[in-house]
Formats: C-alpha cells, sequence, structure tokens
C-alpha cells in the first residue's frame, strides 16, 4: 500500500480553496492508501500569530479534517509541533539546502516582500517541510497547485541527500486535483484565495453561515458580460465561480455552462452559492460536533504516537548516515 503525507497549516480559519484544493482528495485517498495528515503549527509561526488564536486554529484544523470525513481508523492525524522528530529532520535537511534555491521560491518572495523583520524561518520553512514529507517515507503528496514548487524542491533534496550519504529516503510524487487546483480570490480572481488574505470578502471559510456564503459570492467580482463561459484569461472572476462550483458538484463545466446559459449572473451566483453550502453544511454540522470534544484530544494524542513511531526510524537512519552521535559499543 503506497503511503500519503499531506499537511495543512493552521494560520487561520481553512477556506473552500484549502478544502477543494488539498483535503477533498485526502478524504477519497484514505480508502487505499497508508495516509499522514498533519496540522503543520510549525510552519504557521515563520510569520507572526496571536498565540490563543493560533491554539484555537489549530484545534479547529483538527475537528475540520475530521469533520470534512478524516477517519481516524483509516489515517494518522496529528500535530508538527507534537513530534519532535520534524524540527529534528529540518535541520539536517537545511544542511543539504542551498540559500539560493530558498531565495527562489515564489511563497517566499511573495510573503517577504515589502516587509520588514521577515523571519529566517520563512526562508528554511521549504526545508521542515521536506522534512514532513520524508519522515514517513512518502511516495504521494495530494497538494493543491500553489505548493508544486516546493514539492519539486522535496525531489531535488531527497535525491541530494540520498546521492551525498546514504539512500535512505523515498523520493515522492506530487498529485494535483485536476479540477479545484487554485481556486482564485473572490475580490481579486488574478490572486490565489488565502485564508491569510486581509480582505474577509475574498474568500469563504469552511465556517461561514450560509447567509454570509450567499452574500460573499453574491458580491464577488465578475465582468460585465453577463455570460457564463469558462475564459481564464478574459474572464477570471466567472471562471473561478464555474471552478468552484464544479468541484462542489462534481459536475463538469460545460453541463454547467449549459444550464446557465441566456442567464444572468445573479442566478448563476446563486446557483454557485448553493452548490457550496450544499458541500459545507454537513461538515459544519459535524464540526460543532467535534470542537469541544474529548474524542477529539484522543485521536491527537494516539496520532502523534503513531506518526512518532515511523518518523523516529527514519529520523535515526538519516543521522547516522550523515554522522551524527556515537556509535553505540556493544556491552
Ligand atoms: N486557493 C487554493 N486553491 C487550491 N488549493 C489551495 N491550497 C491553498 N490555497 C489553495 C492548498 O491547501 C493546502 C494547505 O495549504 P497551507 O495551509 O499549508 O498553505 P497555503 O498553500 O499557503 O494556503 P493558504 O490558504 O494560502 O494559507 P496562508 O494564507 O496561510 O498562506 C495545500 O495543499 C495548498 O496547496
Amino acid at each position: 500500500m503506497k503511503t500519503i503525507f499531506s499537511g495543512i497549516q493552521p494560520s487561520g480559519t481553512l477556506t473552500i480553496g484549502n478544502y477543494l484544493g488539498a483535503m477533498k482528495q485526502f478524504v477519497d485517498l484514505q480508502e487505499d492508501h497508508n495516509c499522514y495528515f498533519c496540522i503543520v503549527d510549525e510552519h504557521a509561526i515563520t510569520v507572526p500569530q496571536d498565540r490563543l488564536e493560533l491554539r484555537k486554529n489549530i484545534r479547529s484544523l483538527a475537528a475540520l479534517y475530521l469533520a470534512a470525513g478524516i477517519d481516524p481508523e483509516k489515517s494518522t492525524l496529528f500535530i508538527q509541533s507534537e513530534v519532535p522528530a520534524h524540527t529534528q529532520l529540518g535541520w539536517l535537511i537545511q544542511c543539504v539546502s542551498y540559500i539560493g534555491e530558498l531565495e527562489r521560491m515564489t511563497q517566499f518572495k511573495d510573503k517577504s516582500a515589502g516587509k520588514d523583520g521577515v523571519s529566517a524561518a520563512l526562508l528554511t520553512y521549504p526545508p521542515l517541510m521536506v522534512a514532513d514529507i520524508l519522515l514517513y517515507n512518502t511516495d504521494l503528496v495530494p497538494v493543491g497547485e500553489d505548493q508544486k514548487q516546493h514539492l519539486e524542491l522535496t525531489r531535488d533534496l531527497a535525491q541530494r541527500f540520498n546521492n551525498k550519504y546514504n539512500d535512505i529516503f523515498t523520493i515522492p510524487e506530487i498529485s494535483i486535483p485536476k479540477v479545484g487546483a487554485r481556486i482564485m480570490s473572490l475580490q481579486e480572481p488574478t490572486k490565489k484565495m488565502s485564508k491569510s488574505d486581509q480582505n474577509e470578502k475574498a474568500y469563504i471559510s469552511m465556517l461561514d453561515e450560509p447567509k454570509k456564503i450567499e452574500k460573499k459570492i453574491k458580491s464577488a467580482v465578475t465582468d460585465s458580460e453577463g455570460v457564463v463561459t469558462f475564459d481564464k484569461e478574459n474572464k477570471a472572476g466567472v471562471s473561478n465561480l464555474l471552478t468552484i462550483y464544479a468541484s462542489c458538484t462534481g459536475e463538469t463545466i460545460e453541463t454547467i455552462e449549459a444550464r446557465y446559459e441566456g442567464k444572468g449572473y445573479g442566478e448563476f451566483k446563486q446557483g454557485v452559492a448553493n452548490a457550496v453550502i450544499d458541500v459545507l453544511a454537513p461538515i459544519q454540522e459535524r464540526y460543532n460536533e467535534l470542537i469541544e470534544s474529548e474524542t477529539l484530544d484522543h485521536i491527537l494524542d494516539n496520532g502523534a504516537e503513531k506518526a512518532a513511531l515511523t518518523a523516529n526510524k527514519t529520523l535515526a537512519k538519516a543521522k547516522k548516515a550523515m554522522g551524527l552521535g556515537r556509535v553505540k559499543r556493544k556491552k
């Protein structure tokens, strides 16, 4: 059985972009894969976070994973900072990373542009992500399109380590969904939808109430043509809404275009809102049952314990290959 690893940052409440681009795939994949799903809280602190808000977001993300359909009997769900092997291997991977290649990462450039006091960790976060993945002998990493560059770096660094030291790491493949891999901002449809966007109208949070979802979709930027067709270049807003609609219902873009032929954006937007609400309503209901429950803590405790078993073995191999520590003498 192939192994899967993927992580999500608790840097805000997940958006419909995180769900359609990543989490939705996880639920299907757990049926026939050995899956590790992680709340990557150590990634979230590469930019400033409010302590209490972060704690809340970590728990909320764990509950959302489960509410969306992650089954703890099939998958290992855990918090990154509760398995110390992640930062430990992260350091070893930093030692085989080059500053130049880290500076070329688009996310680093985007998140550091024009800012003072950018943390060193924002630059060195990709090697930590590489460690997250390599610790579990991962074959496949399901992510949205924005993570493609980091995944390519993961493959390069794993290969570099293997060539330099010993053939320890599995070289992972990337899995990006056909539809929904890049959901765009509702207000600036040429920019990716992000949970940390300052403008709340730019994203739909997985916990938004139906009325709020309707309001946000109705105020989504489109164009003045009034024709519902997919054209990413010239009709970015409408194309994004079509993608959201198709990913939520499983219908093809063509079927939806045909349904709204000759109809205005008002009716179309109501359709998009209904599709999103139908997907999120049952998730929100399960979320509310889980968020304060002890079950959630048990699942996370067991997850961290199980993850550490595999992670510690890989870390020990990597340390040994690099010549760290001592060789234990036989008594
Ligand atoms: N807009 C998106 N469309 C499709 N997939 C997306 N993902 C993120 N945004 C979109 C995918 O969600 C997973 C988790 O992402 P993350 O939280 O680890 O970091 P991110 O990619 O930086 O996501 P955000 O929402 O943009 O977070 P912030 O605002 O904190 O930077 C990944 O698989 C990602 O591809």
